[in-house]
Order: C-alpha cells, then structure tokens, then sequence
C-alpha cells in the first residue's frame, strides 16, 4: 500500500535483462494517456540527473557488491523524494521499469537475501500498489555487450528467472507472460491494472 498523502498508483514492471520491460512501459504509457491517464514513467537506477549520475557510475564501474548494493539503494531513495513521490501527491500513474525486485534478484544472489531483503525493506521505500513480473520462457540469445551485468550469459538469465518467480510466490507479485506479440502482451499488463481498478 502506498503510504498515506499519496493519490496516484505506483506500477512496477520487472524481469530479467531481455524480457521487453522498456518497451512494455512505454507502450503501456501510451494506452494509458490514451485513456486519459496522467502517466509519469521513470527507471532505475535512474530518474532524476542525481539518479542518472549514479547509473553510470554503478553500470561503467567495477564495485564491490556492498558499495554497488548502498548506491542502488541511496539512487532509490532520492528517484523516490524527486521524482516518484511528486508524481504521486500530483495524482499520477507512476510506472516504473525496475525497483526493488532487482535489488533482490540481482544484489540477493550475492550478498544473501535475508540482509538485501532487511535492506530493501526499509520504510523509505514505498511500498508499490503493484508489482509485475515480465516472463519470458525463450530470452533472446543476446548477451552480447550492453553493461557488465548482460556478460554472464544465459544460465545465469536462467538463475535470474526462477529468483523472479520464487520471490514472486512469495511476495504476491503478479506473474505475466512476455511471450508473444508486443500488442499482446500490452492487453494482458492493461488487464491487469484494470483488475485492479487502476484505469476508471
Ligand atoms: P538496464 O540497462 O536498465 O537493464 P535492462 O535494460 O535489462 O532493464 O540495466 C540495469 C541493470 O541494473 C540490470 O542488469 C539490473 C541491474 N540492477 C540491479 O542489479 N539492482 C537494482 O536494484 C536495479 C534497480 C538494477
């Protein structure tokens, strides 16, 4: 549940690299300003410049996995005091291509996810109205060159997979499948808002 004071939704899409989540985000920003939705679409890391900055830093820079781990978490905190929170008090959909669910996945795996879990937890963190998990069963087989984080090929996709649909057993997130055409996979993410009273 968002926390009290705030109006607008917080979406959530995430998956693993390769699942389409960008270009689902901005197709679902456009159907919903079609409908006449005020949409505010933000990524992490990223956001605002702050959060940009780091971005670079924390994709272009060899870290430790805690100083990586503190610096996705100190970008979330301000993408949510400049950009989320704003967008919510204004009464906006707000749909963000990752948040926290990455941090599980990807800082878990290494650092363990009972302390990324204690971490991510933390009350700075809104909680989102919704959080969806893009699935695709047949990545595309490109794990070419992009970030660091696209270099370890496709079992550790694989890995990433069932850590995305174990914590979303366990945390309620909701499941969709990225498979098929963009347009389908548009109708099934808009049936799920609509399930959820967010397009009236
Ligand atoms: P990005 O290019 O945005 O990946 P994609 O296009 O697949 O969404 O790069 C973001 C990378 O950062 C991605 O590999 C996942 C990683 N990440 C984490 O490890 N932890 C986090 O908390 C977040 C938000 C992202």
């Amino acid at each position: 549940m968002a926390s009290s004071g705030v109006r607008g939704s917080l979406v959530v899409i995430e998956g693993p690299d390769r699942v389409g989540k960008s270009t689902q985000v901005a197709r679902l920003a456009r159907r919903l300003e079609e409908e006449g939705r005020a949409v505010k679409v933000s990524r992490e890391p990223g956001g605002d410049q702050v959060g940009e900055a780091l971005r670079t830093v924390i994709l272009e820079t060899q870290l430790d996995p805690w100083t990586e781990l503190l610096l996705f978490l100190a970008g979330r905190a301000r993408h949510l005091a400049e950009v989320v929170e704003p967008a919510l008090r204004g009464g906006e959909l707000v749909l963000l291509d990752r948040y926290t669910p990455s941090t599980l996945v990807y800082q878990g795996a290494m650092l363990g996810d009972v302390v990324v879990g204690e971490l991510t937890s933390l009350p700075v963190f809104l909680l989102p109205n919704v959080t969806v998990i893009l699935d695709c069963v047949n990545p595309l087989a490109a794990f070419d060159d992009a970030d660091r984080f696209e270099r370890r090929g496709l079992r550790a996709w694989e890995e990433r997979r069932s850590r995305y649909l174990s914590f979303a057993r366990q945390f309620g997130w909701i499941v969709v499948s990225g498979d098929g055409p963009e347009q389908a996979v548009t109708d099934r993410l808009l049936a799920v808002l609509s399930s959820r009273g967010m397009l009236g």
